[in-house]
C-alpha cells in the first residue's frame, strides 16, 4: 500500500499491511491482527503530521470513523466528534451554525484525532481551550478509556500522548465544549487587520473567514504544495539567552512566557538564509520559512535530511536547538 496520498508531505513510502478503520469493532480487529503477528503499529489520521522517512514493515491503520454530535446543555454546546472527521470541516460546521470558540483554528489540516496529541493551536488559540474529554482504545488491551482535560496533560503543542502516554492509546473521540458566552479572540496582529473591516458585525464565521484569509496568505494548501504546516516548533529560551540574541539582533521576533521567551522560528530559519531554497524537490516555503514543502514528493529521508540541515545551521548560528512539530518515522537520531 502506497502511503502518499495519505501524508500531507505527499512521501512515497510503503506500508507491509494497511487498514482503514471506520469503527471501533474494526479498529480493534486491527489491532487484534498486529499483536497475532507481533507486527509494529503506526497510526494514521489525516497524515498531516507524520514524516514517514522509511517503508513501514508493520500495520499501518488510518482511524477514519464518523459522525459529529452537538447536545445542548446550560451554557453551550457539547460537541462530539469522532477521529475521523476532518477538524476544518468541523469548524465550519459548527461557525457556520453560529456556534463560537472554533474559528481561530479553521483550516489546520489533519483529522480530529490528531488535534489532542499536539494541542493545535494558531492566532492565539489552542484547543485545550474548548477541551472536554477524549475516549480512546488502549492499544495493549483494546479497553476504551476516557481522558479529562487534566488527564491529557496539554502544553504548547504537547499532551501526555506525546509523552507517558505515546503510542498507548488511539483516540477515537474527542468532546469540545463551546459556550454560549462567545468572546472573539482577535489579540493576533494579522488577525485584527483581516477583520478591520467587519468590527461592526463580528461573528464566529466572519472570523473565520479572516484567519481563513490570513493562513492562506503564508501557509501552502497540501493538496497543491505538500507540507506539514509549522515543520518546527517555536522554542522557548531563557531570559538571559534572549537578551543576549536581542543585542545582536535587535529585530529578533518573540513573545514573553511564564518561563522564558517563545522565538519565531520563521523568524530564524529566515534569517538565516533559508527562505524559499530548493533542492532535489524539497525546499522552504516561500512566504513562511518554517513550513518545509515537498514539490517533487521526494522521499521523506529527503525532506528529513533538510530539516536536519536546518536544524543544525540555526544552532551554529543562533545557539538555538529546534524541535520538529511532525514525527518520524523511524525516530531521527538528530532530533535527541
Ligand atoms: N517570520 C519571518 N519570516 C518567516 C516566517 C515568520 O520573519 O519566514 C516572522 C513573522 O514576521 C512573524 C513571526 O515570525 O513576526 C511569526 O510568524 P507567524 O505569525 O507566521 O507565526 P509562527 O510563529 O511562525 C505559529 C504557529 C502556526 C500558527 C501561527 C499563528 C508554531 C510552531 N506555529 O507560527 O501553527 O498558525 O503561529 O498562530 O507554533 C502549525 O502548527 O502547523 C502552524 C501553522
Amino acid at each position: 500500500m502506497n502511503l502518499a496520498p495519505l501524508n500531507t508531505m505527499a512521501v512515497p513510502a510503503r506500508a507491509r499491511w494497511f487498514v482503514r478503520a471506520t469503527d471501533l469493532e474494526s479498529l480493534s480487529e486491527a489491532l487484534a491482527f498486529a499483536h497475532q503477528r507481533d507486527l509494529p503499529l503506526l497510526v494514521l489520521g489525516g497524515g498531516s503530521n507524520m514524516l514517514l522517512c522509511e517503508d513501514f514493515p508493520g500495520l499501518v491503520v488510518q482511524v477514519a470513523n464518523a459522525g459529529v454530535k452537538q447536545v445542548r446543555d446550560a451554557s453551550g454546546w457539547r460537541v462530539t466528534a469522532s477521529a475521523g472527521e476532518n477538524w476544518h470541516s468541523l469548524v465550519m460546521e459548527t461557525v457556520e451554525a453560529g456556534i463560537g470558540g472554533l474559528e481561530n483554528l479553521a483550516l489546520i489540516p489533519g483529522n480530529i484525532g490528531a488535534a489532542p496529541i499536539q494541542n493545535i493551536g494558531a492566532y492565539g488559540v489552542e484547543l485545550e481551550s474548548v477541551f472536554s474529554s477524549l475516549r480512546a482504545m488502549e492499544v495493549r488491551t483494546g479497553e476504551m478509556v476516557t481522558f479529562s482535560r487534566n488527564d491529557c496533560d496539554f502544553g504548547y503543542r504537547d499532551s501526555v500522548f506525546k509523552n507517558a502516554a505515546r503510542d498507548r492509546y488511539i483516540i477515537t473521540e474527542v468532546e469540545m465544549h463551546l459556550p454560549d458566552q462567545w468572546v472573539p479572540r482577535l489579540g493576533y496582529p494579522a488577525l485584527q487587520e483581516a477583520v478591520s473591516g467587519v468590527a461592526e458585525d463580528i461573528s464566529p464565521a466572519a472570523v473565520a473567514q479572516a484567519v481563513i484569509k490570513v493562513r492562506q496568505s503564508k501557509l501552502p494548501d497540501p493538496a497543491t504544495l505538500p507540507n506539514s504546516g509549522s515543520f518546527f516548533k517555536n522554542p522557548v529560551v531563557s531570559d538571559t539567552k534572549y537578551r543576549a540574541l536581542k543585542e545582536s539582533w535587535p529585530d529578533l521576533v518573540a513573545y514573553q512566557q511564564e518561563n522564558g521567551w517563545k522565538l519565531a522560528a520563521g523568524w530564524l530559519i529566515d534569517r538565516a538564509g533559508w527562505r524559499g531554497r530548493r533542492r532535489d524537490g524539497v525546499g522552504v516555503h516561500e512566504a513562511q520559512a518554517l513550513v518545509l514543502v515537498n514539490p517533487g514528493h521526494a522521499p521523506g529521508a529527503e525532506v528529513a535530511a533538510l530539516a536536519a540541515e536546518v536544524a543544525a545551521d540555526i544552532d551554529a548560528r543562533f545557539g538555538v536547538r529546534l524541535e520538529p512539530e511532525p514525527r518520524f518515522y523511524p525516530e531521527q537520531p538528530w532530533m535527541k
